[in-house]
Formats: structure tokens, C-alpha cells, sequence
């Protein structure tokens, strides 16, 4: 399974990206928010760090608008890939993009049926949101085994980025499923390294370490 990083920080994304673990990005307007700077210049410093797609989104709600805006992005750099969210134009806007050879996502992504048809209109990627699903006590990863199976079902090429993801157990899911991508949280890529035991082990070999320099 790859891995994204789920963050609009700079910081952040080159750390992930130095761990040799980052093959994508994804943001939104929300991460985007808490950055300084334009999301334009922040999408092409990502592209400078990260060589994998990096999601863009787009914020139109027409398919024209949302058409004219992905085109501006994807002049940015080769590498963008236009965030949709899932409604009747967002997919009239996929299908556009798809006869112009322009990568989508479509996020927001909440029903195997939505997957579905995002498939169908040509996306390159869905993003159902786990997360999201669980806070209102609806199983998120159940979700991602429906996608899985209808998109194996038909032998789709579009990939399932798992997104909304809260905590380790989210990543070790998705790959139990097969989804294609999880997109992390920085401070959930930082949880999924740690272990008490490895701490535990490291204290115990530097303290054995000191008694061997004693001998
Ligand atoms: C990713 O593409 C999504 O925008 C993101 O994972 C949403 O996460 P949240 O539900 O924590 O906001």
C-alpha cells in the first residue's frame, strides 16, 4: 500500500518525505487554512519536495467553474491532481478532465455507490473518509471493503485513497483490505512508528551498553 501525507505544511510533508515514505499528497481547503501563503505557492513547493501526485482542490461548485479552476492547477505542475467533491457536477467536471488527460480525485466520499459512479465518470483516485464515518457511528473501514470489492468486481483502474484517517489502526486496516493509498496525518505517520516495546528495548541495550564500557 502507498502512502500520503495528508497535510499543507511544509514542515511536515519534507520530514515524511525524508523518512523515504511519501509517494503523494493530498490537501484541502482546511489544511490550507491553517499555512501562511497562497495555496498556489504552497502546491508548488509540495511538488518540489514530493514527486507523486498532489492533490489540489478545487473550491467551484458548477462544472465550468470547477473545470476552468482544475485547468489553472494543473498548469502548476505535472504532477497535480484536481480534487473534486462528489456531486452531479463535480462528476460532469471528471469527465471532462478525463478526455483531457487530467488526473482526479473525487473526495467527500461517503457510500460505495458514490465510488462507483466516480469510477465510472473516469477518476483517477476516490477518497472515502473513515474518519468522518466513525464519528458518527458509522463503520468507515466497512466502506473501504465495498469499494474494494466492487472496483475488483469490474477490475476498475481507479484507486482507493483511504483519507480522514484518525489512527494506526486506520492504516493497518486499509492494508489488510488492499485499498491502493492511505493518506496520513503527520502526527498519525509519527504514532505508526513508535512502539513501548521498542522504546523499552533501546533503553535496555544502551543500559547493558554502560556495563560492558565498565568490564
Ligand atoms: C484527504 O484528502 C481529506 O481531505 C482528509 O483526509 C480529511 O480528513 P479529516 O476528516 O480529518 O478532515
Amino acid at each position: 500500500m502507498k502512502f500520503f501525507i495528508d497535510s499543507a505544511n511544509i514542515d511536515e510533508i519534507r520530514e515524511a518525505a525524508s523518512l523515504g515514505i511519501v509517494d503523494g499528497v493530498t490537501t484541502n481547503p482546511t489544511l490550507l487554512a491553517k499555512e501562511q501563503g497562497k495555496p498556489q505557492d504552497i502546491f508548488k513547493q509540495i511538488c518540489e519536495i514530493v514527486d507523486g501526485p498532489v492533490n489540489a482542490e478545487v473550491i467551484s461548485l458548477d462544472w465550468q467553474g470547477i473545470v476552468e479552476e482544475g485547468r489553472e492547477l494543473a498548469k502548476i505542475h505535472s504532477n497535480i491532481v484536481i480534487k473534486i467533491p462528489m456531486t452531479k457536477d463535480g462528476l460532469k467536471a471528471v469527465k471532462v478532465f478525463a478526455s483531457e488527460g487530467i488526473k482526479t480525485n473525487v473526495t467527500l466520499i461517503f457510500s460505495p455507490i458514490q465510488a462507483l459512479m466516480a469510477a465510472r465518470a473516469g477518476a483517477t483516485f476516490v477518497c472515502p473518509f473513515v474518519g468522518r464515518l466513525d464519528d458518527i457511528t458509522q463503520d468507515g473501514m466497512e466502506l473501504i471493503a465495498q469499494i474494494k470489492q466492487i472496483f475488483d468486481n469490474y477490475m476498475l483502474d481507479t484507486e482507493i485513497i483511504v483519507a480522514s484517517i484518525r489512527h494506526p489502526m486506520h492504516v493497518v486496516e486499509s492494508a489488510m483490505i488492499g485499498a491502493d493509498i492511505a493518506t496520513i496525518p503527520f502526527a498519525v505517520v509519527e504514532k505508526m512508528i513508535k512502539h513501548p516495546l521498542t522504546d523499552i528495548g533501546i533503553e535496555r541495550f544502551l543500559a547493558d551498553w554502560e556495563k560492558v564500557q565498565k568490564k
